[in-house]
């Protein structure tokens, strides 16, 4: 039997997981989509068993289908959503629902952070969506879950527990906690102690650290019938950029999703790239990575397409989009549907379309709001930009990547080349990468790149159209001011968005 590995990602709107070759051929990829709930305003949880169950389901479906039948699983590693937050009892059973990256509820415990620390803290800005201001959330308003609470855990590790017993979490996703020393690479207690926080840390593992098998139970639940190691793995946008080949300095990606990134790599340890980015570990040892984020970006166009226009699919809406004019006929679409990270570090301010005229039709609301995700996202790039970084290159990857039209207007927005990759597999192609060298199939990452990463194509970017959008992008910048205190009034008056 030849060998597979797994690369399994825990992401927002599904679990997907891939087999893949020793030559990096993907095999088969399946999902099982996962429900998110959003009792209430600004709320978004998941079931942290969902991720597990939807996991084993992709992995049978994977290992009975007739592209596999002459190979076995050897290894897996995992990728998944960064910050959300599990917590479990001493029995190491989930105590509550996660609570999302995107849930925006903690503001309360930002400020009680902010007073005491500062706005950044261990070289992030202190936001809703990090873990820390989730756990001091529960420690206020839950006191009885948080007496309970052992240890916490991001969504890959609980999901890799399951499959293997062993707790652990690894130092990218760790360093998107506000708990973690990313110098040092522990976890800095002094900051957990000035909350309340003390006992409740996993242990700390490098992302191709052998952490254990597959349990026999789970094994035989799953129809394996050999050894099949686990190795940590990676959050998600860090094993996006390994499995994009974005490994080394100033390689750039933009990765939409449900959220939107723009990740730059960065191996200069006293690099200040403050002002709402974010300075995370690389799943590629001494390399960490600068980023900001659109907190709807896919999840902007899956709004538009459940709420808007539910008779269309994507396809149907890009196609509509492309056309209507550059600049929509002069409607702009801010993303801010859950609030803001990148630049604005808002979590009340709220979407909007301006400019709204009796002449406006779907193809120019489509395009509207695929302009204002992608503004959104030139928002980071200009501000990496501006920080020295040379950006002259971007690798694509995610629902943005899927369409050319979409590709080529980065490239016309960014001012960048964009790259597309044969095969994107996003985060997974990373995580399957992690397994792949925690085997020993290669020595180093370079190697493995070579050979797991091809190109298809590359979108040059447009000058003169470069200059039109930006006309647009002026204005768009300015809708934050303009709007700010209107949308926070108008969320403080109703209770729903
Ligand atoms: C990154 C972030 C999101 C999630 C999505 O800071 O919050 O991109 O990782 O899964």
């Amino acid at each position: 039997m030849k060998e597979v590995v797994l690369g399994i990602d825990v992401g927002t709107s599904a679990v997907k997981v891939i087999a893949v070759t020793k030559y990096g051929e993907v095999l088969k990829s399946v999902h099982a989509p996962v429900k998110t709930m959003n009792f209430i305003n600004g709320y978004s949880e998941q079931n942290p068993d969902d991720w597990f169950e939807g996991a084993c389901d992709c992995i049978k479906q994977l290992i009975h289908s007739k592209e596999l039948t002459h190979y076995q699983v050897t290894g897996l590693s995992l990728s998944g959503q960064m910050h959300s937050l599990v917590i479990l009892d001493d029995e190491y059973k989930p105590i509550r629902n996660a609570i999302l990256w995107n849930d925006t509820r903690s503001t309360f415990q930002c400020n009680l952070i902010k007073k005491k620390l500062g706005d950044y803290v261990l070289d992030n800005p202190v936001l809703e969506g990090f873990t820390l201001t989730k756990l001091l959330w529960i420690k206020e308003n839950e006191p009885n879950h948080w007496l309970n609470t052992e240890v916490f855990l991001l969504p890959k590790d609980y999901v890799r527990f399951k499959l293997t017993d062993k707790l652990n979490m690894e130092y990218s996703d760790a360093s998107s906690t506000l708990l973690l020393d990313n110098q040092q690479k522990c976890w800095a207690k002094e900051v957990g102690r000035q909350f309340g926080i003390d006992h409740i840390y996993p242990n700390l593992v490098n992302s191709d650290d052998f952490v254990g098998y597959v349990t026999e139970h789970v094994a035989q639940e799953l129809g394996l019938n050999n050894l099949v190691a686990v190795f940590a793995g990676g959050g998600d946008n860090a094993c996006g950029a390994l499995g994009s080949g974005v490994i080394a300095d100033n390689q750039t990606l933009c990765s939409i999703g449900t959220s939107g990134v723009v990740l730059s790599c960065e191996s200069d340890k006293n690099a200040d790239y403050q002002q709402n980015m974010h300075y995370f570990n690389h799943v590629v040892t001494d390399m960490s990575y600068v980023m900001g984020v659109t907190l709807a970006a896919g999840d902007s166009l899956r709004w538009l397409k459940n709420n808007i226009l539910p008779h269309l699919n994507y396809d149907q809406i890009i196609s509509k989009a492309k056309s209507a004019p550059l600049g929509s006929n002069g409607l702009l679409f801010t993303p801010y549907l859950s609030g803001e990270r990148t630049p604005h570090g808002d979590a009340s301010i709220r979407g909007s379309f301006i400019g709204l005229k009796t002449s406006h039709n779907r193809n120019d609301i489509a395009r509207s709001v695929i302009e204002g995700i992608t503004f959104s996202l030139y928002e980071s790039i200009n501000y990496l930009r501006h920080m020295g970084k040379t950006i002259t290159s971007v690798t694509s990857i995610g629902g943005g990547a899927q369409s050319d039209f979409w590709l080529q207007l980065q490239a016309d927005i960014f001012n960048t080349k964009i790259k597309k990759l044969k095969h994107e597999e996003g985060p997974c192609m990373g995580a399957a990468m992690l397994a792949a060298l925690g085997l020993g199939w290669y020595e180093h990452v370079a190697d493995i790149t070579k050979h797991f990463i091809k190109y298809e194509y590359v979108f040059e970017p447009d000058s003169k159209r470069h200059k039109q959008y930006m006309a647009y992008f002026e204005l768009y910048q300015a809708v934050y001011q303009q709007t700010q205190s209107i949308t926070a009034q108008l969320l403080k008056i109703s209770d729903v968005d």
